[in-house]
């Protein structure tokens, strides 16, 4: 080993929420080493939300250009190099890590390029570019994950591919067979069957994107199922077999399926292993998950553990929150986190967001709730702009009008889910809704009128009967 450097705050991985807290815990006035063994920027920068979107961004373009002719304008035949697009990707990409480096590098935290691994409480040996012991006080673990295979037909990267292959490829197949309805599956669902190629979506339960709820599920698979993705629940893949121009996917149910490539997105592994946790007493849970309490300390003080390594939640906002709270209080502070209102948006063609309670939480609950949903078909801006497909939805405590829930289907669905999350965050009620003004027209909106349907006097929409005054 080279050398020996003393920090007061170490932070294993560079993601979302590693950097992050290497970012706040320099802005608290500590020495903050980053130590990353790939790229800066983690899983969501290089293989994850960033690449994912530019190709997704590409989608959406394509399409709006195909529908132009609805809007009076003639662009004659419409084609696409989707080489072009994945060098696109690339470019943004490099773009957002070049600049993400000097971003930490102008916070004066000290990059460590290389694996780390505990040997002692306070003491990390890492291996790589840099070769080097770290001492340090305070150890925030981001480590992150990585995509799950299939032991009966692992992964190869060419015919068979999971979400990092995926976004590397030049060309794209005539068919797929995505196997896993969840977030990964849906957005590549939509990205590809965007520029015409035949989806196949197998997802083991009975719905895709089960996690989201039965209507907004059902949303999705009739928006999907328009679009001639062929999805086929409640059955998984038994075997694959290799052939000259493709592959045969045998299915559960005896039906095979003959397309050119797969691509596996059944969740993902936790980058536990060789981190040397039984060096310094941690004990990892089920699947390798890191337990931590709501300062995001580990069992051991002093340790903090962050991201999807703790299973929390795997999102990239939510490793980047966990990253301030964690290094707030390896700096000195006493923070807590707080998970009630959650933001989650599957970027698929029409968008799929949500913050609070799914109605079937809350039945679990036992929470006595109404649910209204305003369809963006009643809306302006929707009928303007010439897109209304979709709804909003909110979900609001009986008596106290509170909202503990709120969903968004359709065009801008990521972007509208903030006022809901400000809402559940601040527990704000219908009232503060409807008291607010705002603008005309625009999707938002369709928040006011979710509200006032909960209140039982919708706007711009027939009065129900026995609410018509
Ligand atoms: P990671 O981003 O996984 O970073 C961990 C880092 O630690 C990695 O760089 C790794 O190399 C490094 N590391 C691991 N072990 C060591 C070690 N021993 N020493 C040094 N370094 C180490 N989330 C969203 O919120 N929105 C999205 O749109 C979205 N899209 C996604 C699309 C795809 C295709 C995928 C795969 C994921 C997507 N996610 C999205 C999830 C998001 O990427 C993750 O939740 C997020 O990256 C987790 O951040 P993290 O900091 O915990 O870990
Ligand atoms: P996921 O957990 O979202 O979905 C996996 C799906 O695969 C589930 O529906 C599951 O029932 C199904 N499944 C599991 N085993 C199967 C089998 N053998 N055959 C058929 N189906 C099977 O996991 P995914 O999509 O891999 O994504 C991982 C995580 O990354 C997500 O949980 C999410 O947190 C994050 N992510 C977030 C995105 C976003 O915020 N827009 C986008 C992409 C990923």
């Amino acid at each position: 080993m080279a050398n020996s450097q003393k920090f007061d705050i170490a932070v294993l991985g560079a993601g979302p929420g590693g950097y992050v807290a290497a970012i706040k815990g320099a802005q608290m006035g500590k020495k903050v080493a980053l130590i990353e063994k790939h790229h800066l920027g983690g899983t969501c920068l290089n293989v994850g939300c960033i690449p994912s979107k530019a190709l997704l961004s590409n989608a959406h373009i394509f399409q709006a250009i195909k529908g132009a002719e609805r809007y009076g304008i003639e662009v004659g035949e419409v084609s696409f190099d989707y080489g072009k697009m994945h060098t696109r990707k690339e470019q943004v990409v490099h773009k957002l890590r070049t600049s993400l480096e000097g971003l930490i590098r102008s916070n004066g935290i000290v990059i460590v390029r290389g694996k780390a691994q505990f040997v002692a409480p306070k003491q990390l040996k890492v291996v790589g570019e840099d070769n080097t012991w770290i001492h340090a006080e305070k150890i925030i673990i981001a480590t992150g994950s990585e995509p799950i295979d299939i032991p009966a037909f692992p992964c190869d990267h060419r015919d068979i591919l999971d979400s990092t292959s995926a976004l590397d490829l030049k060309e794209l197949p005539r068919s797929i067979a995505i196997i896993g309805g969840g977030y990964i599956g849906c957005e590549f669902a939509s990205l590809f069957a965007a520029f015409g190629v035949k989806v196949f979506l197998i997802e083991a339960l009975p719905a895709i994107v089960q996690m989201q709820g039965k209507e907004i599920s059902a949303a999705l698979t009739h928006a999907f199922e328009k679009r001639g993705i062929e999805i086929k629940s409640n059955v998984s893949v038994e075997s694959i077999e290799k052939r000259a121009d493709g592959l045969t996917m045998h299915l559960g149910d005896g039906e095979a399926l003959y397309v050119e490539k797969a691509l596996v997105s059944v969740g993902r592994r936790l980058n536990v292993r060789g981190l040397g946790l039984e060096k310094v007493g941690i004990a990892e849970g089920a699947n390798g998950v890191i337990e931590v309490n709501e300062k995001m300390e580990t069992q051991v003080p002093g340790i903090y553990a962050i991201g999807d390594i703790t299973a929390i939640a795997m999102l990239a906002h939510v490793a980047s929150h966990q990253g301030i709270v964690a290094a707030s209080n390896a700096s000195g502070l006493d923070t807590t986190i707080h998970y009630h209102a959650i933001p989650s948006v599957i970027f698929t063609h029409p968008e799929i967001a949500s913050v609070g309670l799914t109605p079937e939480e809350a039945q679990r609950q036992e929470l006595n709730f109404s649910i209204e949903t305003f369809p963006f078909q009643a809306l302006g801006k929707a009928v303007a702009s010439g897109d209304t497909e979709g709804f909003t939805q909110i979900l609001s405590e009986t008596g106290t009008g509170r909202i503990v829930g709120a969903h968004a289907v359709g065009n801008e669905a990521s972007t509208l889910i903030a006022e809901m999350t400000l809402a559940i965050h601040n527990e704000l009620t219908l009232e503060c809704i409807v008291d607010t003004i705002h603008a005309h027209p625009t999707r938002s909106e369709a928040w006011l009128e979710a509200a006032f349907l909960c209140q039982g006097a919708p706007l711009h929409f027939p009065p129900r009967k026995g609410n018509s005054g």
